[in-house]
């Protein structure tokens, strides 16, 4: 094995902009990118187009274990097609519907476990930025910088609320709201890897901050850790 890869970690809640950020974040430094959401999203269609009950922890345990999917990217910021068995579902995994079953799918022990191994291939050189939930705490516990990113409810609701509505995804705001509440106290409550905040994380609030000021400043805290240069290419 040869030297590590650099990871940055990028966690935090749904809505705060964590997607969008990390996403720059790794485009501006040339680095791999993972979407960890995007996999349990995966994990949920699969056993809805399956007819897999989503508390049946072994056959999901299973179809997470096995999931043929392809991350196909141009190497540009966008977020490329992300390919389901052989059929293109970039837009189908950004419904409400397969966010509620990603949301029950990530919640059982199985699942994570199976999923482990496959995001921690997503390291590779030059470096590493990984979107999620438990990046820092459970799937790279030892990356050398971890940020929590986080905004009020009312503002990820919106944002959630104007990206659906650009989609043509007629939505409530207020059932959002709703959502995005119940799907937080889920993720904060289950025992399988709950969204927390890392000890070493540092916590960037993106409810006043733009997106573009939250990116420099990850950037900024890279450069400053003093690895910047021990890792480059
Ligand atoms: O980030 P995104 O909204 O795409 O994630 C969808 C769901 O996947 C989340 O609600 C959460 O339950 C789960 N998830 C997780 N751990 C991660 C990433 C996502 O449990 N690292």
């Amino acid at each position: 094995m040869g030297t590590q890869a650099p990871v940055i970690t990028v966690d935090g809640p749904s809505g705060s902009g964590k997607g969008t950020v990390s996403r720059l974040v790794a485009w501006r430094l040339g680095w791999h990118f993972l979407d960890s959401g995007a996999l349990y999203r995966l994990v949920g269609l699969a056993a809805l187009q399956h007819g897999i009950s989503l508390e049946d922890e072994q056959p999901l345990g299973q179809l997470a274990g096995q999931l043929d999917v392809r991350f196909e990217s141009d190497g540009g910021v966008d977020e490329g097609r992300i390919m389901l068995e052989g059929v293109e579902v970039s837009a189908e995994i950004r419904s409400e519907q397969v966010a509620a079953a990603a949301s029950r799918v990530a919640a059982l022990p199985a699942v994570r476990d199976a999923l482990l191994g496959r995001q921690r291939g997503f390291c590779r050189a030059p470096g590493l930025v990984a979107d999620g939930r438990d990046m820092g705490t459970v799937v790279f516990p030892g990356a050398q910088l971890k940020i929590f990113l986080t905004a009020s409810q009312q503002e990820r609701a919106l944002r959630r609320y104007k990206q659906l509505k650009e989609k043509g995804i007629d939505v409530n705001l207020v059932t959002l709201l709703d959502e995005i509440e119940r799907r937080d106290a889920r993720d904060g409550a289950r025992q399988a890897a709950p969204l927390r905040m890392a000890d070493d994380a540092i916590l960037l609030d993106s409810t006043v901050i733009p997106v573009e000021q939250v990116v420099d400043r990850i950037l900024e805290l890279w450069q400053r850790s003093g690895l910047a240069g021990h890792h480059s290419s």
